[in-house]
């Protein structure tokens, strides 16, 4: 099935199975690896990219669905000669051990913070009069689709402060 991929502002014509994921066709179709696979079940958050600058699990999604969007992975976030100031922030605060999570939590702080800026415009304070603040408790909150096996919470908690406007 054809179908057209904007990935980190390029265009890609696909003609794919429509039963391929999201997470599949950037891996094995675009090359784009930076996007994990850890639990394959909408688990893990290791697959987390943003799609019209909100979080999703790709590995939930099928490609075709996304025809039409923009997506943006880790890739498109910064390069390892030119790390976002986000980025940066990770490495400062070692906000990772053996890194397999790490582009996924990267992606989720990026989806995380804009959601901040534009005052947390999400299911977590639907029920709330005011925005919540941001705390370090509201962070962990708003990242908990993102699991870290090696446990590197405190790090990542900080770096995401240090890098918050
Ligand atoms: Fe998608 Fe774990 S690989 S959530």
């Amino acid at each position: 099935m054809k179908t057209t991929l904007t990935v980190n502002g390029e265009t890609h014509e696909l003609d794919i199975d429509p039963r391929v994921t999201l997470l599949d066709a950037l891996r094995h179709h675009l090359n784009l690896t930076g996007s994990k696979k850890g639990c394959d079940h909408g688990q893990c958050g290791a697959c987390t990219v943003l799609v019209n600058g909100r979080r999703i699990n790709s590995c939930l999604a099928l490609a075709v669905m996304h025809d039409t969007d923009e997506i943006t992975t880790v890739e498109g976030i910064g390069t390892p000669e030119n790390l976002s100031p986000l980025q940066s922030a990770f490495v400062r605060h070692d906000g990772y051990q053996c890194g397999y999570c790490t582009p996924g939590q990267i992606v989720s702080a990026r989806g995380m913070l804009s959601e901040f800026r534009q005052g947390w415009p999400s299911h977590v304070s639907d029920s709330l009069t005011e925005a919540p603040d941001f705390t370090d408790a509201e962070i962990r909150e708003r990242m908990s689709g993102n699991l870290c096996r090696c446990s590197a919470y405190p790090g990542i908690v900080r770096a995401i402060r240090d890098a918050a406007p």
